[in-house]
C-alpha cells in the first residue's frame, strides 16, 4: 500500500473511532486513595450489596499474604470469597478459562482483582466471560465488548499499567506470541484502590520498568492528534509527578510520598490512555513483549526516546510543553531546542532508574516480523506520524545490543 493511500485509510479510521466514541457513555472513575485505602474499597464493594466474590491474584502475592490482607475487611464484612490465583506474567485465554471454571462454580457476584497489570486484565476478561457464551478470542480488536459485565474492581500493587482506569485489556497468544488488547466500556474497572502501601515492598527494576510504561502512557496521550476529554491535564500531572517521584521510588522503595506519587501517575496516565489510546511505542513494544517476554515497560523505555525523535517534527510543541513542564528548558529557549531537551530528559531518566537502552534479547533476523506487526498496529491509534518500514527497523537497530 502506497504510503499517501495508508495515511488516507489512518485518518478515515480515527474519524470513525471520534464519531464511535461519541456515542457511547461516559467512563465513571472512582478511586479510593492513600494508604489502607485498598480496605476503603473493601468496605464500598461490601456496602454494594455483593455477596460472592471472586478475588483474581498471582501466586506470589498470595504467598506473601498481601493479597489475603487486601480482601481482611470483604471477610470481615462477611462476604464470600473465591480464589483464582492462577494469574502469571502476560496472562492467556488458558488462564482465563482456568478463572472463569472458579467464578462459575463459586457464583461470584464480581471480581476483585489484586495485583499487576496481567491480574488486572485477566480479571476484566474473566468477567468478561463468565456475562457472556462467546469465545473471548473473538473480542480481540477495539470496543468489541458490548454487553454488561459484572462489577470489577482492581487494587494495583505496581504503579504502571494504568489497566485500573481503563477499559482494555491485554491478552497473550501462547503459540504466536502475539499480543492482542479487548476493550469496551463495561470493562472498565467500577472502582479501585490506589493504595502505596501495597507498592512498597516492589524490587527497584519492577518500579523502574513500570514507572517507565506510566510515563510513555502519559506522553503517547500528550502527542497523539485526538484532542479528548481530560487527556492533556492528566498526561501533565503524570508526568510532572513521574519526573519528580520515580527516582526516589527506585532508590528508597519504602519512601511513602514517592510511592503515593507514582501511583497517582499510573492512575491519571490510564485516564489519560483510555480517553485516546496509545501511540506508536506500544505499537512497537507489544511486539517486543510477545516475541521475546521483555517486560512491557522496559520495552517501552526502550522505545520511547527513538519514537520521540521519529516524530520531533510533528510534535514540536508539545514537547516543548512537556520540557517546561519538568524544568528541562525556560520560557523563551527555541520549541525545537526545548523538544530536544525534553527527549533528552527522558533518556537520562531511563538511565538514572538503570533501565538499559539496548537488549541482547532482540535479534536482527526477527526485525521485519517485528516491523510488520507494530506498523499494522499503529494504524489503529491516534499517532501523529505512522510508523514507516525504514524508520521502524532503524529503531529495532538501536535498541538491539
Ligand atoms: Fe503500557
Amino acid at each position: 500500500m502506497s504510503s499517501a493511500l495508508r495515511q488516507f485509510k489512518h485518518r478515515f479510521l480515527i474519524g470513525l473511532m471520534k464519531i464511535f466514541a461519541g456515542l457511547g457513555p461516559a467512563a465513571a472513575y472512582m478511586a479510593f486513595a492513600g494508604r489502607g485505602s485498598s480496605a476503603q474499597l473493601c468496605r464500598h464493594i461490601a456496602r454494594s450489596g455483593v455477596r460472592r466474590v471472586l478475588v483474581v491474584t498471582d501466586r506470589p502475592l498470595r504467598e506473601l499474604g498481601i493479597a489475603d490482607k487486601v480482601v481482611q475487611e470483604l471477610q470481615a464484612a462477611g462476604v464470600d470469597l473465591a480464589w483464582y490465583d492462577g494469574v502469571m506474567p502476560d496472562p492467556t485465554f488458558d488462564h482465563v478459562a482456568e478463572g472463569v471454571k472458579v467464578l462459575k462454580a463459586h457464583g461470584s457476584e464480581a471480581v476483585l482483582a489484586i495485583g499487576g497489570g496481567s491480574s488486572i486484565d485477566a480479571a476484566k476478561i474473566i468477567a468478561a466471560s463468565a456475562c457472556n457464551d462467546e469465545d473471548p478470542r473473538q473480542w480481540v480488536g477495539l470496543g468489541k465488548v458490548r454487553f454488561e459485565v459484572m462489577p470489577i474492581y482492581a487494587v494495583p500493587t505496581t504503579s504502571g499499567t494504568g489497566s485500573e482506569a481503563t477499559m482494555g485489556a491485554v491478552i497473550s497468544d501462547p503459540v504466536s506470541h502475539e499480543k492482542g488488547i479487548i476493550s469496551g466500556s463495561t470493562l472498565l474497572p467500577s472502582a479501585t484502590a490506589l493504595d502505596c502501601e501495597l507498592t512498597e515492598g516492589l524490587p527497584a527494576h519492577i518500579t523502574a520498568a513500570t514507572g517507565m510504561d506510566a510515563l510513555t502512557h502519559a506522553i503517547e496521550a500528550y502527542i497523539c492528534t485526538w484532542d479528548r476529554g481530560t487527556r492533556l491535564s492528566h498526561s501533565r500531572a503524570a508526568i510532572k509527578l513521574i519526573f519528580e517521584h520515580l527516582e526516589t521510588a527506585v532508590n528508597d522503595g519504602a519512601n511513602s510520598e514517592a510511592r503515593e506519587a507514582m501511583s497517582t501517575a499510573a492512575y491519571y496516565a490510564g485516564i489519560a490512555i483510555n480517553q485516546v489510546n496509545v501511540g506508536n511505542v506500544h505499537a512497537i513494544a507489544h511486539q517486543l513483549g510477545g516475541k521475546y517476554g521483555i517486560p512491557h515497560g522496559m520495552a517501552n523505555a526502550l522505545v520511547l526516546p527513538h519514537v520521540l525523535e521519529f516524530c520531533r517534527e510533528e510534535t514540536q510543541d508539545s514537547l516543548a510543553q512537556l520540557a517546561l513542564l519538568i524544568g528541562a528548558g525556560r520560557e523563551g529557549e527555541a520549541p525545537a531546542q526545548l523538544a530536544g531537551a525534553f527527549i533528552q530528559a527522558v533518556r537520562e531518566l531511563r538511565s538514572r532508574v538503570g533501565i538499559p537502552d539496548r537488549s541482547g534479547k532482540i535479534r536482527a533476523e526477527d526485525y521485519d516480523y517485528l516491523c510488520n506487526l507494530a506498523m499494522a498496529e499503529c494504524e489503529s491509534y491516534p499517532v501523529p506520524r505512522l510508523l514507516d518500514r525504514e524508520s521502524t527497523l532503524a529503531i529495532l537497530a538501536n535498541i538491539t545490543a
